[in-house]
């Protein structure tokens, strides 16, 4: 599948060398992507919280050469890291027909993440989308009449080709990915900003990621998605996906905490049920997680706080609450909760605003 839209006519411009640096966070889904078609294409569209603290920053440094292969070398934390190679360079050759300038330079990426490195917590949103800006920085040096719009959906378009979930990284507090009816100019190719009203009660939303387990995961995401092909359940799961996108449309314009608690711990268990009722069956959830799911709606049955829990493709647990209850939460946490992170770890994030250029 071609898209003409985000392929570039000839650049105006030539450069020798240069280098680009953005910083891009991580996100949590709302409502979750889980099943793809061909081409990072998803199932079923997907809403999801940016994040503030947990974010990559990426330099990438490239100089012409005259050779007609891939070539880049990759550091995490100043360390080379050559078994990432393989990972850019399958994204390299999904992208390569929007961005004819790849096998015209040498790139050297430079990365870090600001959460600690196997906390459990996926990298691929904010590394894939930090290291697709920076690719279209030097498209955009290359032909400066690129339109901001057209900078940051092409963007989104290429973080998406290099895992899904990055193309809502991109901008910030909410965004949409996949084609949803209610939603204009809403995409299955790339991400866009949630254009609706949002609630103050939904404004700086806190995320308190637990780390329950920060080992590698036994299944990927990749494999997880693909086992949603021929999946029993999956067409109910796929629709039931854009009526709750419908559903939370709703609830953001008029505030309803209940609701949106419903909704959101509902979408985070389908994801979970999606993978136990797959062929091979697999659970990500760990003793802990359910501990701590146990805990959260105990205590907030007992004390009305609208605390409430969502899950990525792995065993922490996201606990999501209005700012307004920060001090009562965190308190929660480290009496209640802390005990069942690994190491005592947990990351205090909150709804951020999209990436930026260094
Ligand atoms: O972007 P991927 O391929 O790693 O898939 C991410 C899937 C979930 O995190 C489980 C859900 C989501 O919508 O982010």
């Amino acid at each position: 599948m071609i898209q003409k839209q985000f392929i570039p006519n000839t650049y105006k411009n030539t450069i020798e060398k240069g280098s680009y640096t953005w910083s891009s966070p991580s996100n949590i889904a709302l409502v979750k992507y889980w099943g793809k078609k061909e081409h990072q294409i998803p199932e079923n569209p997907s809403i999801s919280f940016t994040l503030d603290n947990c974010k990559t920053i990426t330099t990438l440094s490239f100089v012409k050469k005259n050779t007609d292969n891939f070539s880049f070398d990759i550091f995490l934390d100043g360390e080379k890291k050559d078994d990432f190679k393989p990972k850019i360079e399958t994204f390299f050759k999904r992208i390569e027909n929007y961005l004819p300038f790849l096998k015209a330079y040498h790139f050297t990426i430079e990365t870090s993440n600001t959460f600690p490195h196997s906390s459990g917590i996926a990298s691929s949103a904010s590394g894939m989308s930090a290291l697709a800006l920076c690719l279209m920085s030097i498209e955009k040096a290359l032909n400066p009449d690129m339109s901001e719009a057209h900078f940051i959906k092409k963007a989104s378009f290429l973080a998406r080709l290099g895992s899904g979930s990055a193309c809502r990284s991109l901008e910030g507090d909410l965004v949409v990915w996949g084609k949803h009816k209610q939603i204009d100019g809403s995409s299955d190719l790339f991400g866009i900003k949630y254009p609706f009203h949002v609630h103050e009660n939904f404004k700086n939303y806190n995320d308190a990621i637990l780390l329950v387990d920060k080992g590698e995961k036994q299944v990927s995401s990749t494999l997880g998605h693909n086992l949603m092909h021929n999946h029993p359940f999956a067409q109910e799961r796929f629709k039931q996906a854009h009526d709750n996108l419908s559903n939370l449309i709703k609830i953001l314009k008029t505030g309803d905490l209940k609701n949106f608690i419903d909704l959101v711990e509902s979408e985070a268990l389908t994801l979970h049920a999606m993978m136990m009722t797959s062929m091979p069956y697999f659970i990500l959830m760990k003793p802990n997680t359910l501990e701590i799911i146990n805990k959260i709606w105990s205590y907030r049955q007992d004390t009305g706080i609208p605390v409430c829990f969502t899950l990525d493709a792995g065993a922490n647990v996201h606990v999501l609450y209005p700012e307004k209850h920060t001090e009562k939460v965190n308190q929660f946490i480290k009496n209640e909760l802390v005990v069942y992170c690994q190491n005592g770890h947990y990351i205090c994030d909150k709804i951020g605003f999209g990436a930026k250029q260094l």
